[in-house]
């Protein structure tokens, strides 16, 4: 059996994480639960939700991926046996279908960083969606993307993982705040702003029952919650590092680059007298493009707005590939290329469905998000805080020394705030 392998370097896993946690979630999903739940108001539950639920589940991911060094399922079968493993193959297939649909979309974003160079979406953004995102050019676009995953995942931690974040992170960033800064001077950046930032609390007292379900899937889907990757990524640690400093890193990245990309859509959407709050998985790639085609040099903010989404949606993508990959080479043996490519393609079989029909787009991510995420985050909350708290509170205490009522705060927080949160999310969601 080969050495299992490690990250190289200190920054290597945070990036890994950032890298993860940045993707669709931030920019095709956020602003559009934004718009869909009320705005600023979503964005306050929502916040709250990352820090008092968001902060304490990646610890839970984070302790058990790094006590065992081990996948997902195998991390449960040896801290909980038979039971618990089964949590485990939650995860993976969560991660599976998640990235059957996510790669579509991040086809979408590859097809409309070219249509924004040479303007193929401008006369009839509409019509243009209609005909790309399902059919052969979706299937062709989402082949295109799994290759690009499969590539990076087949070369491993260190040579794939690790190098490839090295070059995409930073780039997400500076392209992001290059963005953002663009959109400040647009004519409908204050009306933007206004709806994005002032929250209306007569809102959150109507509409709570839909939001704080769609806020709490939105804060686990957006920090890689609830489905292995955080336990996956730690579990290359190979040196014992400040776990709850390198989670607070992670997700002060994720929230800063949701929100710049707020305010970076809606100053977009408002200068182009485009509605935000309309629904559908196809709304963003429509109005943006119908923004872009009203923008001063519109095509070329285009392409650079799509990379930027499709450099992080590769990110994220690589993450939730490497959960069944690491869940194949551990627990039977297989080596890692033909554990990449089987997956891989097994991957692309099932992407098909949502590929060809967009039904089965939104059947996948509401299965996915408001249920399987939300049950693996649940589950194994309840396993870390409930039945082996003492072990994971000797993990955390690695690297930060001694805990004392800090980490009987953890304990607690998981036990109950994030337990009831999830119950209750999956129960109205
Ligand atoms: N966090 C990613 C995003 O916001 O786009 C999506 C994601 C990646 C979700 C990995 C879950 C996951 F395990
Ligand atoms: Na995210």
């Amino acid at each position: 059996m080969p050495q299992r392998e490690t990250w190289a370097t200190r920054t290597g896993f945070i990036l890994a994480a950032v890298g993860s946690a940045v993707g669709l979630g931030n920019i095709w999903r956020f602003p559009f639960a934004v718009g869909q739940e009320g705005g600023a108001a979503f964005l306050l539950v929502y916040l709250l939700f990352v820090v008092l639920i968001g902060f304490p589940a990646m610890l839970v991911e984070f302790t058990l991926g790094r006590r065992t060094q081990k996948n997902p399922v195998g991390a449960l079968a040896q801290m909980g046996g038979r039971t618990w493993k089964l949590v485990g193959l939650v995860f993976v297939v969560t991660g599976f279908t998640i990235l059957s649909y996510y790669s579509v979309i991040a086809g979408w974003t590859i097809r409309y960083t070219f249509a924004s160079l040479t303007g193929a979406y401008t006369a009839d953004p509409e019509a243009y969606f209609g005909a790309v995102s399902v059919g052969f050019d979706a299937v062709a676009f989402h082949a295109l993307f799994m290759v690009l995953v499969i590539g990076v995942i087949a070369l491993g931690v260190r040579s794939g993982i690790e190098l490839a974040v090295k070059f995409m992170v930073p780039a997400i960033i500076a392209l992001g705040i290059g963005l953002a800064a663009y959109a400040f001077t647009l004519d409908g950046a204050g009306a933007a702003y206004q709806f994005y930032l002032s929250p209306d609390l007569d809102v959150l007292a109507a509409e709570w029952q839909s939001i704080l379900p769609a806020a709490a899937g939105q804060a686990f889907f957006t920090l890689s919650l609830g489905m292995g990757v955080m336990i996956t990524y730690s579990s290359y640690l190979a040196e014992d590092r400040n776990l709850a400093s390198d989670g607070a890193i992670i997700i002060g990245f994720d929230t800063a680059i949701a929100f710049l990309m707020g305010l970076i859509l809606f100053p977009f959407l408002f200068t182009a007298g485009v509605d935000p709050g309309e629904g559908g998985p196809g709304t963003l790639f429509i109005s943006l493009a119908a923004a872009f085609a009203e923008l001063p040099a519109g095509n070329i903010l285009g392409a650079v707005f799509f990379g930027t989404v499709a450099i992080a949606a590769l990110s994220s993508a690589i993450s939730l590939l490497e959960v069944p990959v690491s869940y194949v080479i551990d627990e039977f043996g297989v080596d890692r290329m033909t554990a990449t490519l089987g997956v891989g393609g097994l991957v692309f079989v099932l992407g098909l469905a949502p590929a060809l029909d967009l039904i089965f787009l939104d059947l996948f991510d509401l299965f996915a998000d408001a249920i399987l995420l939300v049950l693996g985050g649940l589950l194994v909350s309840i396993f870390v805080s409930w039945i082996v708290p003492d072990e994971a509170l000797d993990e955390l205490q690695k690297g930060i020394g001694e805990l004392g009522s800090i980490g009987t705060a953890w304990v607690w927080a998981v036990r109950i705030p994030v337990v009831l949160v999830l119950a209750f999310s999956l129960y109205l969601g």
